[in-house]
């Protein structure tokens, strides 16, 4: 598991906590990983921002000449506040309404379209055009249940037996496919199943199918490690085995097709940490509780997936061992960071750090019970290059009902 050089104590103290730090030198890191490692002239990388928008974050990614992935109108205007030109905006939405196909359409973003009916509406409404269309690619893969996106029963993508009557609903439109998308699922370990998934996907990718394709998009769910133990991909082995797929395909096409790929916990997962703050320790008759400054409402993955996340004890790295339930300040029972964790002794007032906060977890965060989200800073270089403070309770009071 990455290991980071920040001293996450001296930003608690001078920020305050919860708070969100963010490494964008491990981003680019992660970034020129991913292009050596594949060494393929025609890769085009799009971030996918749901898994975090900070602004500054954006701007940074948009330095680095990688696009970005969005899936909902909000996500295009952000993108293009943060300085993205359209042309490296794809739009991978589902179940869109006619008006946010108008409203996307009026940005000049690609669309990449996972639905017969969205092909059709999307036709309907503005012949013509260039798209890109996704398809399940029959594979199930994912760290949990509730993020692997491929097989028969998915919501996303087109299934492969319906290519042919997307295809003839591009024909009637004059819609031309310059992209193939699949996306299998988030947090794939198996590197078979992402070939397996990069397969099938390739086996439709024919000049006979898509004349006018560009580029084939293999989506996210590239694997990072979130447990010490966990091992990082094995880039010897993935990137030939993606690559000589790729090459194949780009002979039955006499040219290079580009190559895109669109990583969220890839890029920033590990880049991120929440600082929290214990106030409260119960004693349930041995069965310690650690209560802290903040709960699920400002990192959910825990409650919704099971997820492991690495804590720390940054006041007291060498207390003595003990285990605990370290648990968030919401009216919940399930409000839980980790159960029966094994750390150095925690204290009231102690600082912790949960590790691989950057990816789904401040965006995924809520004002449940009315809290408000943590502030966040940015890093490069070991020095503070943005903050946004945390609102007060007041202030955020104030604006919830600014107009009643
Ligand atoms: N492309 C598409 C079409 C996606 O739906 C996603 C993620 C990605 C790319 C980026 O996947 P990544 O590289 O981050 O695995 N909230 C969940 C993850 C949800 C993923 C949703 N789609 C979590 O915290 O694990």
């Amino acid at each position: 598991m990455y290991t980071s050089k920040t001293n996450f104590l001296d930003l608690a103290k001078q920020y305050a906590s919860p708070l969100y730090v963010y490494e964008l030198d491990q981003v680019k890191k992660r970034y020129e990983e991913l292009k050596t490692g594949l060494n393929y002239k025609q890769l085009k990388v799009h971030y996918a921002m749901k898994a975090n928008y900070n602004l500054h974050l954006l701007k940074y990614v948009n330095s680095l000449g990688i696009g970005i992935d969005a899936v909902s109108p909000g996500e295009i205007y952000l993108a293009l506040k943060a300085g993205v030109a359209k042309e490296n905006i794809i739009f991978t939405a589902n179940n869109l309404t006619n008006e946010e196909i108008s409203e996307a359409q009026a940005l000049g973003v690609l669309f990449n379209l996972g639905s017969l009916s969205e092909i059709k509406r999307y036709g309907e409404l503005f012949p013509n055009q260039k798209i890109c269309i996704r398809v399940n690619p029959d594979v199930i893969a994912g760290s949990h249940a509730k993020i692997q996106t491929g097989g028969p029963l998915s919501k996303f993508g087109i299934l492969l037996e319906h290519l042919n009557e997307a295809l003839s609903i591009c024909k009637q439109y004059n819609l031309t496919v310059i992209g193939v998308h699949k996306h299998t699922g988030s947090g794939i370990k198996d590197q078979e199943k992402y070939l397996q998934a990069v397969d099938n996907l390739l086996a439709i990718v024919t000049p006979t199918n898509f004349p006018g394709l560009e580029f084939v998009d293999f989506g996210g769910g590239l694997f990072v490690p979130y447990h010490p133990e966990e091992k990082e991909i094995d880039y010897q082995k993935f990137a030939p085995a993606v690559l000589s797929k790729l090459l194949a395909t780009n002979k039955l096409f006499d040219r290079e097709l580009k190559l895109y790929f669109e990583p969220g916990k890839f890029l920033i997962a590990e880049a991120g940490h929440l600082i929290i703050q214990v106030n409260t320790i119960k004693d349930n008759n041995g069965h310690l509780i650690a209560g802290t400054n903040s709960g699920f409402n400002h990192l959910a993955r825990p409650v919704m997936y099971d997820a492991y996340h690495h804590i720390e004890n940054l006041s007291n790295p060498n207390g003595v061992t003990k285990t605990y339930d370290i648990v968030g300040n919401i009216c919940e029972t399930g409000d839980n960071f980790a159960s029966s964790r094994s750390l150095p002794e925690i204290r009231e007032g102690d600082f912790l750090v949960i590790h691989n906060g950057g990816a789904y977890c401040y965006s995924m965060g809520s004002v449940y019970n009315l809290r408000t989200l943590p502030a966040e800073i940015c890093t490069l270089a070991g020095a503070v290059v943005y903050h946004r403070p945390r609102q007060s309770n007041q202030d955020f009071i104030n604006k919830l009902y600014d107009t009643y």
